[in-house]
């Protein structure tokens, strides 16, 4: 029972790790809660702060879902199966991926806030399955690259996760997940929703409609 702890604390502390409000502190003395979108995520960075350090905190980001997956892959490489059950693996992959999510959105370190867990899905989908996480970042692509809008791709991968997971006939929490995960990320953008549907969100290097 420790080790799930284990991975329920590790899992959540990792997607914690407010790496995009960091870069603001550091690089720019600013806090990027009170910037553009007001998300910690790369986006927001990029829009706030620039390319490169946009480019790190969207790799470390999404990391951070890696490194939640790849927590109990590691937990059972040490343990072995007769511990925690082998057939528990993947419900606590899912689990621990969706605890990296709200760790990134909800972070302890700076009073729950966070970003839109995008980047840290995306970790979390490639390290679950290759396949599941290049299809859902191809659909992203597709639709950010017509759009230019980073939102509508974001939202539109949210999507995609679900159906992807589903057809790929991944392992019952994959699926799980991705429907959890697709919702959840939906639900982060409830602003962008309201400025797609009312013509104002910004496409890439475009100010915010407040800043404009
Ligand atoms: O990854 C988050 C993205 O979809 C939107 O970010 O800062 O434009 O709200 P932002």
């Amino acid at each position: 029972l420790i080790w799930i702890g284990v991975i329920i604390i590790g899992a959540y502390l990792l997607g914690s790790i407010p790496t995009g409000y960091l870069a603001g502190r550091i690089l720019k003395g600013i806090d990027i809660r009170e910037e553009g979108s007001g998300s910690t995520g790369a986006t927001n960075v990029l829009r706030t702060i620039g390319k490169v350090p946009a480019l790190m905190v969207l790799l470390i980001d999404a990391a951070k879902g890696a490194g939640a997956v790849a927590l109990v892959n590691g937990v059972y490489y040490f343990i072995g199966t007769s511990v925690l059950p082998e057939t528990w693996q993947a419900w606590l992959a899912a689990l621990a991926g969706f605890l990296a999510l709200i760790g990134h959105s909800k972070s302890i370190w700076i009073g729950f806030s966070g970003g839109k867990s995008v980047a840290t899905s995306l970790g979390v989908l490639l390290a679950m399955s290759w396949l599941v996480g290049l299809g859902t970042f191809g659909v992203f692509g597709i639709v950010f690259g017509i759009s230019r809008i980073v939102s509508l791709g974001s939202i539109a991968g949210a999507i995609a996760v679900a159906t992807l997971m589903i057809v790929l006939r991944e392992p019952l929490p994959y699926e799980i997940f991705g429907c959890a995960a697709g919702l959840y990320v939906i639900v982060r953008h409830r602003s962008n929703i309201e400025r797609l549907l009312a013509g104002t969100e910004p496409k890439i290097g475009q100010k915010l409609p407040q800043e404009a």
